[in-house]
């Protein structure tokens, strides 16, 4: 097993943010998230070292309260670089001779995929450092690959500390490395901070392994999308957007309607059936199943833990939240749907509310709707509450209490109607 180190700890200035920069979300899901989980997914990682410094209380948090297994926080304080990041974990591996992947923890469009034949090519070439490299038109701000005639990696030289030749390089360092740590953790106490940035850079294990007889090669990345760090909210935006086209095209190819993908944003831990339609101007967020020939929007917003069953409709202007519907049921105008189990042939009417939440008690309750009951439009179901199989609530209905099965419930005052009222007001 190898173990992973993924650097964290930079403050990420051009984000321009109170908050570390690795913490900023795609899909409510921090880039962290995503580098993490694709390195668990490789398989061959038992052990994450993430290296924390700016705001690292917040980023520990994150790790603590996500149960990120197998992985561990190491504070770096001050900052002095990439090379500096990782030779915190030096006290923690002093007898580890294995092989280290190391990545940058801004990188969430990496897979597991990606990082598998990363490792494999490693252990065929019997590579000693093995960089991560793409091809890139506009390499700018990238570190350039400089490699040998032979092929092998000569060194790494970043855009501030390039001559005119080296910028003209296209081939950038992805940041992604594999080394064999017995060989390679000599270098982290001979690195120098003598370059435009006045760091230690962990790119100068090139040159060091060059200098100590090491093999040292590059792996080229086909996709070079994968690699795309996030520096800027501009490059965050590009990322959820590269993010959401792919998770497009597999629900396209698995046969899911998408009618306009160009407003259409959906998680990739969501599930969709064949035959579901997905309207304009969606926003599908968290993990949710949603079944066959269902039909949801135009504008319609799933928030996460939504399970809808086949042929379910999901109309304008509903948001769904923490809720199981079952087959054949519709709510197609102006609802909220939280904490919420609603069974099967239900017909939710226009402006329905689910009141699920006591500000006071700051209490969370649940509303279960049973198979066939017809809510009226502009009801609101007080939870906790159930409302029994097949009743009916009567339309502005303000439901305090359970209502048994086939009953109606009506709430509202009579209707009065003062004959020439408006007149005699006159
Ligand atoms: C780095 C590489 C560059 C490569 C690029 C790929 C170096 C010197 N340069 O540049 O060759 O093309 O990544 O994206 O490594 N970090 C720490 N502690 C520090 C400094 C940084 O943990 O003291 C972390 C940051 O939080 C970030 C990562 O290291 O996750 C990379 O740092 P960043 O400043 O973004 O490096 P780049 O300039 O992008
Ligand atoms: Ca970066």
């Amino acid at each position: 097993m190898i173990k992973s180190i993924i650097l964290a700890a930079g403050k990420g200035t051009r984000m321009k943010s109170e908050k570390p920069k690795v913490l900023h979300e795609i899909f409510d899901k921090p880039l962290l998230g995503y580098v993490i989980e694709a390195v668990d997914n490789t398989g061959m990682c038992d052990e994450n070292f993430v290296i924390v410094g700016h705001k690292a209380e917040q980023v520990e948090e994150y790790i603590n309260n996500n149960h990120c297994k197998n992985t561990k926080c190491v504070l770096q304080s001050p900052q002095l670089g990439t090379g500096h990041a990782v030779s915190m974990v030096l006290p923690y591996l002093n007898k580890f001779n294995g092989n280290i992947i190391i990545l940058c923890g801004d990188t969430p469009l990496i897979t597991s995929d990606t990082l598998n034949k990363f490792i494999n090519f490693h252990r065929e070439k019997s590579s000693d450092i093995t960089v991560m490299s793409a091809i890139f038109d506009n390499p700018s701000n990238y570190g350039r690959i400089i490699r040998n005639p032979d092929d092998s990696v000569h060194s790494i030289v970043e855009e501030k500390d390039a001559n005119p030749e080296q910028k003209a390089v296209k081939e950038i360092n992805a940041g992604i490395y594999c080394v064999n740590w017995e060989k390679v953790n000599l270098a982290f106490s001979e690195l120098k901070n003598n370059n435009a940035q006045g760091e230690y850079y962990l790119t100068d294990i090139v040159k060091w392994g060059n200098e100590h007889n090491l093999s040292v090669n590059a792996y080229t990345l086909s996709d070079n999308k994968e690699i795309f760090g996030i520096n800027s909210r501009e490059n965050l935006a590009e990322a959820v957007r590269i993010m959401n086209n792919q998770t497009l095209s597999r629900f396209m190819s698995n046969g899911v309607t998408i009618v306009d993908p160009s407003t259409t944003w959906i998680s990739g831990e969501t599930e969709i059936g064949t035959d579901t339609v997905i309207y304009p101007c969606c926003y599908i967020n968290g993990k949710n199943k949603i079944g066959k020939h269902c039909k949801i929007g135009p504008f319609a917003h799933l928030r996460g833990d939504v399970v809808l069953e086949d042929y379910v409709k999901i109309g304008n202007f509903v948001e769904v939240k923490k809720t199981t519907i079952k087959s054949h049921t519709n709510a197609c105008h102006l609802t909220y749907l939280g904490d919420s189990e609603i069974g099967s042939n239900v017909n939710i009417g226009a402006g329905t509310i689910t009141a699920n939440y006591n500000p006071l008690t700051k209490v969370k309750s649940k509303t279960i709707i049973k198979d066939n009951v017809k809510i009226g439009s502009n009801s609101v179901l007080v939870a906790p509450v159930t409302i029994e199989e097949g009743a009916n609530v009567g339309a502005v209905g303000v439901i305090t209490k359970n209502i048994p099965a086939w009953a109606l419930a009506i709430t509202r005052a009579p209707l009065r109607v003062l004959e020439n009222w408006v007149q005699k007001k006159k």
